[in-house]
């Protein structure tokens, strides 16, 4: 949709070339696709991304800001407007005139915003970090509710819950008094935000799960399995991507995101920023987020470094006074490089021989086999790294429904299933049979339910069968 501008254009150059063709009585050739993109945004929507910064709304007065991110972003995320304190500054007060400021700026010029955030330890407003236990559960629910309720249809992804992990080796959840009302209120959050606004993609917001290595990140992986597993609804986790020499990027980054992808969410870039702003780690980022095919989009904390949060590292893409550093070139070079995987349709010549009179087939793409009546049929995509690999299998119904569905999968030896989620696995080595679970069983003919497992060993290419209960 944010290639209109592209396709309008392309549907120009083609208009011409095909007129000047016509006329010279030659064949027609169609014309390249347009010139790569010349902003972060526009080309970011060639590859199907959007490309994003955080707002803060006391700058929207300032000429040189609003000039870059009118021309640059498609993609808007409220700096501090959103957070609990600024909608709720009060208990059951809603306060969203900043917000709406942000929200209005970017969606009437055609930009799309994230939501941030709507549960959080931190910038918590003085009467809810008094709270515990029922009523502060009772408060936040609320507080979800009315935001989220309140943005309905305005916002293309929420971070529900942002930082509710810690750092270091435990792998567990952070303590906090949100953490304190009971393990559960993570998923709570989440069942409320889905409700209030079932349009927006919710995501699990974090720092420091960029390391496919560090505790932290194999936590919130667990937390967003099982939530996969048990159907909570999450869409999508947001890596902060907060980088520096703490945290600094790692080249297992692809492998995380690949990783918690293969669970069956999306992965966006929400808060990037480097130290330092070095144009390789820039470059390798925006290339590692192309590499992932459910990564959406990346998002930069802020425009110039003089906007950062962390403005004594020079972390972003612009300098002070606005011009672009070279990260940013190395950034719309990797955003322009390579394949584009979101091929706008053809805009197809005018033919110049008659049109076939036999319809297209319309036969399923070559991963998915045929499915008979009343049959089904599985693919699987494969995130593999050294040593272990994750598994997402789709179940797609034939021509009818599906009440209970089996699939086969031969793994090869050396090859070892350690868990199944959202199927009932038995056998974990050879060949494997992964069974529906009570809520995924019943597929609606040519519709699909997902399931994935994880395994050590090397999966090679999987061939799974599928067959109907
Ligand atoms: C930061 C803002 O940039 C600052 O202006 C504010 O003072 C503190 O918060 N993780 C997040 C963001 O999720 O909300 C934080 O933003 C940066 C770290």
């Amino acid at each position: 949709m944010r290639n209109t501008r592209w396709r309008a254009a392309s549907r120009a150059a083609v208009a011409l070339a095909g007129a000047g063709a016509l006329a010279a009585g030659m064949t027609l050739v169609l014309t390249a696709p347009a010139a790569a993109g010349t902003t972060l945004g526009a080309s970011a929507a060639e590859k199907g991304r959007y490309f994003g910064t955080a707002v803060a709304g006391f700058k929207l007065s300032d000429s040189t800001y609003t000039t870059i991110l009118n021309r640059e972003f498609n993609m808007v995320t409220a700096e501090n407007e959103m957070k609990i304190d600024a909608t709720e500054p009060q208990q059951n007060r809603f306060s969203y005139g900043s917000a709406e400021q942000i929200v209005n700026h970017a969606r009437s010029r055609g930009m799309q915003v994230r939501g941030h955030t709507l549960a959080w330890h931190a910038q918590q407003p003085s009467w809810m970090q008094g709270m515990s236990g029922s009523a502060l559960r009772q408060a936040i629910l609320n507080h979800v509710t009315q935001v989220a309720t309140h943005f309905r249809g305005q916002i293309y992804s929420w971070d529900v819950v942002n930082e509710a992990f810690a750092d270091g080796n435990s792998g567990g959840r952070r303590d906090s008094n949100l953490q304190r009302t009971g393990n559960d209120w993570i998923e709570a959050a989440f069942r409320a935000a889905r409700a209030a606004d079932p349009g927006a993609k919710l995501c699990y917001n974090d720092y420091n799960i960029d390391n496919w290595t560090w505790a932290k990140t194999q936590g919130v992986y667990n937390m967003v399995r099982d939530f996969k597993s048990r159907g909570v609804p999450i869409d999508c986790v947001g890596f902060q991507s907060h980088f520096n020499s703490d945290s600094p990027y790692v080249s297992n980054y692809r492998t995380t995101l690949s990783s918690f992808a293969a669970l069956g969410v999306d992965v966006q870039i929400t808060e990037l920023d480097i130290e330092g702003a070095p144009a390789n780690t820039y470059r390798s980022v925006v290339e590692d987020c192309l590499a992932v095919a459910r990564c959406n989009g990346i998002t930069v904390w802020g425009i110039r470094d003089s906007d950062s949060w962390r403005s004594y590292q020079s972390p972003l893409l612009f300098n002070n006074s606005g011009q672009k550093k070279p990260a940013y070139d190395a950034v719309l070079a990797a955003l322009n490089s390579g394949a584009n995987p979101t091929t706008p349709p053809p805009t197809t010549p005018p033919p110049t021989t008659p049109p076939p009179t036999t319809p297209p087939p319309t036969t399923p793409p070559p991963t998915t086999p045929p499915p008979g009546q009343g049959d089904c049929s599985a693919s699987v995509t494969v995130n593999q790294w050294n040593g272990g690999f994750v598994a997402n299998v789709r179940v797609t119904a034939g021509s009818s429904a599906l009440n209970g569905w089996t699939v086969t999968i031969d793994l090869p030896s050396g090859a070892t299933v350690t868990n199944a989620w959202s199927a009932e696995r038995s056998g974990n080595s050879g060949t494997t049979n992964f069974r529906n679970v009570s809520y995924n069983g019943q597929v609606g003919a040519g519709q699909s339910t997902e399931f994935g497992f994880q395994g050590t060993g090397t999966a090679g290419t999987l061939s799974p069968t599928c067959a109907a209960a």
